[in-house]
C-alpha cells in the first residue's frame, strides 16, 4: 500500500501543475519503499531524483508566475528556495550517515500539502488567466509552448 495516496483535493485546477505534484507524491511514495526496505542505495537514488524534480518543478511553477505577471512572485519564489536548502540539508545529514529519510518524507509530506493548498492555489487565478490568453493559440501549440517553458 501507498505510504501517500493523492487525494482529488489537492488538485489546484492547472493540468501540468497538478501531474507534477502528482509526480512527487510518487517519489515520496518511493522513498517511503526504500526506508522499508531499509536499502540505502535506493534512498540515496530517490533522494537525488527527488530533488531534481523538485528543483525543476519549482523553477517550471516560477516561470508561469513571472510570465503571468502574479503579485506574490517574489515571495513565492523565495519559499521555494527556502524549501530547497531545507532538503539540501537532509542530503548533507543523509551522506554523513544520519537516518532521515522518515523525518524527511513526513516534512516533505506536511510542507507539499501545506504549499499546494496555500501558496500554489494563490497563483492559480492570475496563472490561469494568462494560460487562457495563450490558448488563443491552437492545443496542440499549448503543449509545445508548456514544453518549452519547462525546458
Ligand atoms: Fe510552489
Amino acid at each position: 500500500m501507498a505510504y501517500w495516496n493523492w487525494d482529488p483535493s489537492y488538485n489546484i485546477g492547472i493540468e501540468e501543475i497538478d501531474n507534477q505534484h502528482k509526480k512527487i507524491v510518487q517519489y515520496i511514495n518511493e522513498l517511503h519503499e526504500a526506508f522499508v526496505l531499509n536499502d540505502k542505495n535506493i534512498v540515496k537514488n530517490t533522494l537525488f531524483n527527488i530533488t531534481e524534480y523538485v528543483i525543476s518543478h519549482f523553477s517550471f511553477e516560477e516561470k508561469l508566475m513571472e510570465e503571468a505577471e502574479y503579485p506574490q512572485f517574489m515571495h513565492h519564489k523565495s519559499i521555494h528556495e527556502n524549501f530547497v536548502s531545507s532538503i539540501g540539508k537532509y542530503k548533507i545529514a543523509f551522506n554523513e550517515g544520519r537516518d532521515i529519510t522518515g523525518q524527511l518524507m513526513a516534512e516533505l509530506q506536511i510542507w507539499l500539502t501545506q504549499h499546494i493548498l496555500i501558496e500554489d492555489r494563490a497563483y492559480k487565478e492570475s496563472v490561469q488567466k494568462m494560460l487562457n490568453s495563450k490558448n488563443t493559440v491552437k492545443k496542440s501549440d499549448k503543449h509545445t509552448w508548456f514544453k518549452k517553458i519547462f525546458n
